[in-house]
């Protein structure tokens, strides 16, 4: 079975959803780890609930991004780590681990990218005045947002839709496919996805 270590910065509702899934069986993959670069998220608190093992890094503490990445690499290391699912975490993945794990780290991001890439992607496609948006799940690479994608879903914007409501539209979408598009994924060694 793969082991998983979940990259959260925040909430983690993502994160949630994958260790409810892994415990219902309906994801096979042991969470292994959680990795956290924000001490007091949330998202801590739900891996400590949750008995799973959580590491929080304060990346500034490190001369550079390849020192603060050639630390987290030593714990996925000594973790025996397969995949690194990233679940809002706000940071760009450097060269150290992108070759380290390469064509083995996920992203989700809250639009139908190459749409929306980065910061505050419902705000900006509210501002655009899209009619339609919705979730990507994507391998990572070296760009923000720019890897291969591997499932799409899209959502239907409301006349009336506020940010919060978006958002939690989002959000729910995201907690259903996050897991079943990982499934999918590791069915297929990481490498295929059958629709
Ligand atoms: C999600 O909307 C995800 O698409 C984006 O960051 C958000 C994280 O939310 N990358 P949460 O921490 O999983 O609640």
């Amino acid at each position: 079975m793969n082991r998983i270590a979940i990259f959260a910065s925040g909430s983690g509702s993502n994160f949630q959803a994958i260790l409810d899934a892994c415990r219902e069986g309906s994801l096979e993959a042991t969470p292994a780890l959680l990795i956290c670069d924000k001490p007091g998220a949330y998202a801590v608190e739900r891996a400590e609930r949750a008995g799973v093992q959580a590491i929080s890094f304060v990346p500034k503490e490190y001369g550079d991004k390849a020192a603060y990445e050639n630390a987290v690499l030593q714990q996925l290391q000594e973790h025996k780590i397969d995949f690194i699912v990233l679940a809002g975490y706000m940071r760009l993945i450097g060269p150290t681990l992108l070759s380290a794990y390469k064509n083995r780290i996920v992203n989700i991001h809250p639009s139908l990218l190459p749409a929306f890439p980065g910061l505050d992607a419902i705000g900006q496609a509210l501002d655009y005045g899209v009619k339609v948006t919705g979730i990507t799940i994507h391998f990572v690479d070296e760009g923000m947002d720019t890897g291969p994608i591997i499932e799409q879903v899209p959502i239907e914007v409301a006349e009336d839709e506020t940010r919060e409501s978006l958002q939690k539209k989002i959000q729910a979408i995201e907690h259903i496919f996050y897991p079943k598009t990982l499934y999918q994924l590791f069915l297929n060694k990481g490498e295929k996805i059958i629709r």
